[in-house]
């Protein structure tokens, strides 16, 4: 049995925030700005909650794939900025989605936390408790933002991404895998306290990221068979041009092929790599049997990488 995926989908609310709106809020510049993180412009969500984006992510997705809420029998759903504590944000999309009575629940691997969320699901799509699942990544960060430190507010945007993956009967292809892991111990590097605001050692994150994307792709490629040049696009989590840069030069990847939207979103936390994707998708540029490397690193720390094969 595979796992593909059979449709994608994206919300990116309508308020975008420039480097110019920065400079008239705190002490900084369009130079310093697009010169330290590679960030232009990020969407935010002033009028739209989590689940509104969620919501339209999903909808996007399913009529992508082509499936009816019937269809539906598994949700989860990766946020780190839920708009409520609990229930879950995927028994709210359920709700929303009038999805029937269905395996739903939340991840919380922060910016790791698409790549955790397909791995739950297409696991349990491959042992039979589930056909098809919807999986979801989306972020309300601007919520938790400082918008006084100029250190942490021009990073972060809010948005959502979706997915839908179908488990069929054909051998081969699709999720071939992944890698996730965590070092708690760096947690305190990047953290929110209930109802408080992000906090983050921006030094030590990029040091910890520029570490271990490279482990989780080679321990993910060690463990499937391939090698990074096999792989058609690689869609790094969008934190900062400079990490993303730093693993391309690392494996000098051309530059066509490392997938880059954080000059135009910012830092999406789980939401980046996603709407990476349904770009990729919705703009026609992945053919079947492409191969596709997935790469994040975040708060907790969590950090992993997850391996598809592209196609129907
Ligand atoms: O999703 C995962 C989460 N986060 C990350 O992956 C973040 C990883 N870290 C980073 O992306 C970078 O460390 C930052 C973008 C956060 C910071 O960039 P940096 O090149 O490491 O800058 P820095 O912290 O070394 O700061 C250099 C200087 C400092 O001034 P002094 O002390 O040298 O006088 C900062 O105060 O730049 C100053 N600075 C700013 N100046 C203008 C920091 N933020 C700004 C700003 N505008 N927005």
């Amino acid at each position: 049995m595979r796992v593909y995926v059979a449709g994608t989908g994206r919300c990116l609310p309508p308020d975008v925030l420039t480097n110019a709106d920065f400079a008239r809020m705190v002490d900084t510049s369009d130079e310093w700005i697009v010169g330290h993180t590679g960030i232009r412009t990020r969407h935010i969500a002033r009028t739209m909650k989590n689940v509104d984006m969620a919501e339209a992510a999903a909808r996007a997705a399913m009529e992508n794939a082509g499936c009816t809420p019937a269809d539906i029998d598994m949700v989860v759903v990766s946020t780190v900025t839920p708009d409520r504590m609990y229930p879950a944000l995927a028994c709210d999309l359920q709700n929303r989605l009038d999805l029937p009575d269905v395996f739903c629940m939340d991840v919380s691997a922060a910016c790791s936390g698409f790549i955790y969320a397909v791995d739950v699901a297409a696991r349990r799509i491959l042992t039979g408790g589930a056909r098809t699942a919807l999986v979801v990544a989306s972020e309300k960060l601007t919520a938790t933002v400082d918008y006084t430190d100029r250190t942490t507010c021009i990073l972060f945007g809010d948005g959502a991404g979706a997915a839908v993956l179908r488990g069929d009967e054909k051998e081969g292809g699709g999720w071939l895998g992944s890698f996730l892991a965590a070092r708690g111990d760096d947690g305190a590097a990047l953290h929110c306290m209930p109802g408080g605001q992000l906090k983050m050692e921006g030094h030590e994150v990029f040091r910890f990221a520029v570490r271990v994307m490279p482990e989780a792709i080679e321990k993910l490629l060690g463990s499937t068979g391939h090698v990074i040049s096999d792989c058609k696009f690689v869609i790094p989590h969008q934190a900062n041009l400079r990490i993303i840069r730093a693993v391309q030069r690392r494996y000098a990847l051309p530059e066509e092929k490392v997938v880059v939207t954080v000059d135009r979103y910012g830092n999406m936390s789980s939401a980046c790599i996603p709407i990476a994707l349904d770009e990729l998708n919705q703009a026609g540029r992945l053919e079947p049997g492409d191969l596709l490397l997935m790469v994040g690193f975040g708060a907790g720390l969590t950090y992993g990488a997850a391996l598809f094969e592209w196609g129907e």
